[in-house]
C-alpha cells in the first residue's frame, strides 16, 4: 500500500510517500520520497515560533512538497497515486494543523481515498523505528532508499517523550495503547531549553544551543564529565540545593520534583531559579553562560532520566522509547544508556527523525489503518485538535 503523509502541527512542513507493508507488529517501510520544509529561519527574529506566520508557510509550502514528493517517488501522472493518507491533527498548533488537514481533506477528494487522522505523539513514540533521514528543507530532499521493518518488541514499553510542547511518561502494557503515568505539571523541558536559552542571550532555537555550550563546557579541562550522581547524592542535593547558590567552581540548581512520589515533572521552577541566578550574578560572561547552561542541562536531565529509571523499575519495563525533539540531546541519550538495565531494550531515534516529521506520521498513520480498518472517520470529521492527548486519541 502507498501512503502519503502530512505533519503541520507546529513549524515544519513535511510530506513523505512511503510503500508499507505487513501486519502491526511486523509491518515494513520503503521511503519513496520525503520531503522537510523547515521555518527555523523565518522564526529567528521573533524568538519562537509565531503561529500566523507558521500557517501563512505552510499553505505555501504545501503544494509545492507535494509537486516534488510525487514527482520523486515517480508517481506525479497517475491519477490517484497513492491508497491512503496519514495527516496530524493534534497536539499542535491548530491553525496549523488546519492547513495539513484541509489540504489532506482535498486530496483525499480528488482521489477518493480515506485519511488517517494521526496524533503527533504516537508519531514520536514509531520516529524510533525509522531509518531514513528527511531532508532538511525543501531543496535538500529525499528520495527512495529508505527501507526500514519494525522490530517485535517486547511489552510494557516505557515512552519518555520529550519536545518543545511535551514531556511524558508513557506506558503501553500492550503494543499501540497507551496510557500516561507522568507528565509536565507546567513546561515542557523543551521549552524549558528554549527560555532558559533567551535568557542566556543564545539565539533561538535554544535546545542546540544550550547543549552546544554545555558540549564545549564538558569537554574543557575545568570541568570533567560528572556521572550521573548516586542516589545519596541526589537526596543530598534535593535536601540541601533547593534554591541556588554560586560556588567557586560553578553553579547549583535544584531537581524539582525529584523525589514526588508520582512520575510527574515540573520544569517551570528550575527556569525561574535560573533567572533568579541571572539576575544575582548580574552581568554575564562567556565562561559563567556555559557554567549555568551546563547546571541547568544536568538538572533537567536528572529529573528525566530519575523518574524514567522509577518508572522502569515500577512497571518492569522491557522496552523503553525516548523520542521528540530533546531525543536529540547528547547528555540525555547518554544517561539514559548508562542509567538502564542491560535487560531493557533501548529505541533512539536519529537524529533527523527526532524532530518533527512526516516519516514518522506515516508510520503512524499505516499502523492505525490496518489496525482500525473498519473504523476510518468520515472525511469531515477530522478535526484539529490542539489538546489532543492519548487519552483522547484512544476513544476516538
Ligand atoms: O519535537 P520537536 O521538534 O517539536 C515539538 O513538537 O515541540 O521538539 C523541539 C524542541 C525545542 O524545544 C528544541 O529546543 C528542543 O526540542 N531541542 C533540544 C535539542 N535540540 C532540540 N533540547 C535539548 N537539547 C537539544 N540538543
Ligand atoms: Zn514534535
Amino acid at each position: 500500500m502507498i501512503i502519503l503523509s502530512i505533519e503541520t502541527s507546529c513549524d515544519d512542513t513535511g510530506i513523505t510517500i512511503m510503500e508499507a507493508k505487513g501486519e502491526t507488529r511486523n509491518p515494513s517501510f520503503e521511503i519513496l520520497a520525503d520531503n522537510l520544509a523547515s521555518q527555523t529561519k523565518i522564526h529567528i527574529k521573533y524568538g519562537g515560533v509565531f503561529p500566523v506566520l507558521a500557517k501563512k508557510e505552510h499553505k505555501k509550502n504545501l503544494p509545492i512538497l507535494l509537486e516534488q514528493t510525487l514527482r520523486q517517488a515517480k508517481l506525479k501522472d497517475k491519477k490517484s497515486p497513492v491508497d491512503v493518507i496519514a495527516v496530524t491533527y493534534g497536539p499542535g498548533l491548530e491553525m496549523c494543523l488546519w492547513e495539513g488537514i484541509t489540504f489532506a481533506q482535498d486530496l483525499a477528494k480528488k482521489w477518493n481515498i480515506p485519511v488517517i487522522p494521526v496524533n503527533h505523539m504516537e508519531g514520536h513514540v514509531f520516529s524510533v523505528f525509522g531509518k531514513n533521514k528527511p531532508a532538511r528543507n525543501a531543496s535538500r530532499s529525499d528520495s527512495g532508499g529508505g527501507k526500514f521493518k519494525i522490530p517485535k518488541v517486547h511489552t510494557p514499553i516505557l515512552s519518555l517523550l520529550v519536545s518543545g510542547g511535551h514531556t511524558q511518561l508513557v506506558l503501553s502494557k500492550q503494543w499501540m495503547k497507551y496510557e500516561i503515568i507522568g507528565e509536565t505539571l507546567d513546561d515542557a523541558v523543551g521549552e524549558a531549553f528554549d527560555k532558559v536559552a533567551r535568557m542566556l542571550d543564545l539565539p533561538y532555537p535554544g535546545g542546540p544551543e544550550i547543549s552546544r555550550l554545555v558540549e564545549l563546557e564538558r569537554k574543557s579541562k575545568l570541568l570533567r564529565v560528572r556521572n550521573f550522581p548516586t542516589e545519596k547524592l541526589l537526596k543530598s542535593r534535593a535536601v540541601a540545593l533547593r534554591t541556588p547558590y554560586e560556588s567557586s567552581f560553578s553553579f547549583s540548581l535544584p531537581r524539582p520534583m525529584l523525589y514526588s512520589k508520582n512520575f510527574d515533572f515540573s520544569f517551570a521552577g528550575l527556569k525561574t531559579a535560573v533567572l533568579y541566578l541571572i539576575r544575582k550574578i548580574g552581568k554575564l560572561d562567556e565562561e559563567t553562560k556555559s557554567k549555568i547552561a551546563l547546571e541547568f542541562e544536568n538538572s533537567a536531565i536528572e529529573c528525566l532520566v530519575y523518574k524514567t529509571k522509577k518508572a522502569i523499575e515500577k512497571y518492569k519495563i522491557k522496552t523503553l522509547i525516548v523520542a521528540g525533539g530533546v531525543a536529540i540531546n547528547k547528555h540525555l541519550r547518554n544517561e539514559v544508556k548508562k542509567s538502564i538495565g542491560k535487560n531493557i531494550k533501548l529505541f533512539l531515534p536519529t537524529k533527523e527523525l527526532s524532530r518533527d516529521n512526516s516519516i514518522m506520521i506515516g508510520i503512524a498513520g499505516y499502523l492505525n489503518y490496518i489496525k482500525n480498518k473498519k473504523k476510518i472517520p468520515k472525511l469531515d470529521n477530522i478535526k484539529a485538535t490542539g489538546n489532543l492527548s492519548f487519552s483522547q486519541a484512544r476513544r476516538a
